[in-house]
């Protein structure tokens, strides 16, 4: 079979491979492949044991692997055949150097932006994925514009995906928009129709937002700022409920029936985690002070401050309710993921709190439906107190206390009976999620902490 054209993503990660699998799905006259540097990576993508767990995402791929849907490690001959290039490789947090902890480390792209380069034979369009600081695209284009021999076109799109883990194929299929930053020339208006074109197949042109570049990369990085801030605004003010006997979530309800603030993204948790939000902010952070804007660097800042005392907060309200000391206790953690139904554990508050609850000499059980696999990799080395276990009940076996740091609704549904009568008492439930019945596990028995909410204590 022809097909119409040929699409390539670099980068077989959290959003290249779900982004790529719903395209292909929705436009089957486009040829689209996914490459990585990563063989094994590659490997699973090509079985059922895909290498992300992500909720109906199998079915996508299976729907449209070897039919239009491929993935490769051969990354020279993909590139030469594409006519559409979406990068979507890592852009982690820089541990090194000029703007070590706050900057995007580049290395990635930067290298993919020659390979791009080196492999061209013919026009590309080159569409930025992943989130980027503001005017990479720039870069691209003096990188593009210096080597460029063949006098081949290459024209850069900012496209940056808003997917969130857990709902990614949901939110692929039903986007609240498909941003398109492209420059206001001819060529660029023309590759930025061509990639709404990909859209178009199932998206609804008032969904379609067009702008410049720079605005496109800014947006990507300002939502995830929003976003997060929302979060940190309600984890503020649960500390506050601690002490005043107000209720965090009663709060949010009233609050959040506004329809100038909305009711979403107001869960007070444990604090926020995800390979995006502090990656974005910190990023943000570095390019306000960059240009000199100290006060807005402050401003954004701040809310990365809350989220880290947020976690810490949690942390040491279980060293002191359980009479401040946890040596050789047994503590079930129930949820190491940084959301429910991900396996993903980048930034989870849960790597930060059993580290601490470790360092307290704390003997931990860890059970999660979906992320003891990436668990294992995050406390590899501090292992050596450490459980990793299917089953929650034979987590809490002879434990003192439970801490809930993933709102796995299956945590929910467990009976909170057996668990206590299998418990160590007096029986501790630190509830970081506010996902449990707290009364209800009162009245059973536990001591029940929850964020921004009074204890309820039995004894
Ligand atoms: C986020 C953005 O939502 C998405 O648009 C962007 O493309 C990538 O970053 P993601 O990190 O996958 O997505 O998950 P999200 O649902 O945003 O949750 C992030 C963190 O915030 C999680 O740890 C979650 O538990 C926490 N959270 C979310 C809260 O603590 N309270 C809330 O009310 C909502
Ligand atoms: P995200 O959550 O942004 O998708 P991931 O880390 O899940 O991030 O995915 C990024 C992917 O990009 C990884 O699988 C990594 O191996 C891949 N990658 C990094 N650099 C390159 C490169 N130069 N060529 C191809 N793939 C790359």
């Amino acid at each position: 079979m022809t097909f119409k054209k040929n699409i390539l993503c670099i980068g077989a990660g959290y959003v290249g491979g779900p982004t790529m699998a719903v395209i292909a799905w929705k436009c089957p006259e486009y040829r689209v492949t996914v490459v990585d540097i990563d063989p094994e990576k590659i490997e699973r993508w090509q079985s059922d044991n895909l290498p992300i767990f992500e909720p109906g995402l199998l079915d996508v791929v299976r729907k449209c692997r070897s039919r239009n849907l491929f993935f490769s490690t051969k990354i020279p001959e993909e590139i030469e055949k594409a006519d559409i290039i979406f990068v979507s490789v890592n852009t982690p947090t820089k541990t090194f150097g000029e703007g070590k902890d706050y900057a995007a480390d580049l290395q990635y792209w930067e290298k993919t932006a020659y390979e791009i380069l080196k492999y061209s034979k013919s026009d590309k369009i080159v569409v930025e994925k992943s989130t980027l600081p503001v005017r990479t695209a720039e870069t691209l284009e003096k990188i593009f514009k210096a080597n460029n021999q063949k006098n081949i076109n290459i024209e850069v799109v900012s496209n940056p995906e808003f997917l969130a883990e857990g709902t990614a194929i949901r939110d692929l299929l039903e986007a609240d928009r498909v941003l398109i930053g492209s420059h206001n020339t001819p060529s660029g208006q023309q590759a930025a129709e061509e990639i709404a074109d990909i859209y178009r197949h199932w998206m609804s042109e008032e969904r379609i937002i067009f702008t410049s570049i720079w605005s496109s990369e800014l947006s990507k990085l300002v939502a995830n700022a929003f976003l997060a801030q929302r979060i940190s605004s309600i984890n503020a003010i649960a500390a506050l409920c601690e002490k005043t006997e107000a209720n965090v979530q009663e709060i949010a309800r009233a609050v959040g029936s506004d329809s100038r603030i909305g009711d979403k993204f107001l869960n007070a948790s444990v604090g926020f985690g995800g390979s995006c939000f502090q990656k974005d902010i910190l990023n943000l952070v570095y390019i306000c002070r960059q240009y000199g804007l100290e006060e807005v660097a402050d401003y954004w800042e701040g809310v990365l401050r809350i989220n880290n005392y947020q976690k810490e907060r949690f942390y040491k309200m279980i060293v002191r309710e359980m009479f401040s000391t946890l040596v050789d206790k047994k503590i079930a953690v129930f949820g190491f993921a940084f959301k429910a139904n991900t396996g993903d554990t980048r930034e989870s508050p849960a790597i930060y709190i059993c580290k601490k609850l470790l360092e307290e000499k704390a003997v931990l059980a860890i059970t999660d439906p979906k992320a003891l696999e990436n668990a294992r990799k995050d406390l590899a080395g501090i292992d050596r107190n450490v459980s990793f276990v299917e089953d929650p009940y034979t987590a809490v076996a002879e434990a003192q206390a439970i801490v809930v740091l993933t709102e796995w609704p299956e945590f929910r549904s467990l009976d909170y009976h057996r668990i206590y009568s299998l418990m160590k008492k007096p029986a501790f439930i630190f509830d970081g999620r506010n996902l449990l019945n707290q009364e209800e596990l009162r009245q059973i028995g536990f001591n029940v902490f929850a964020i921004g909410k009074k204890p309820l204590r039995a004894i």
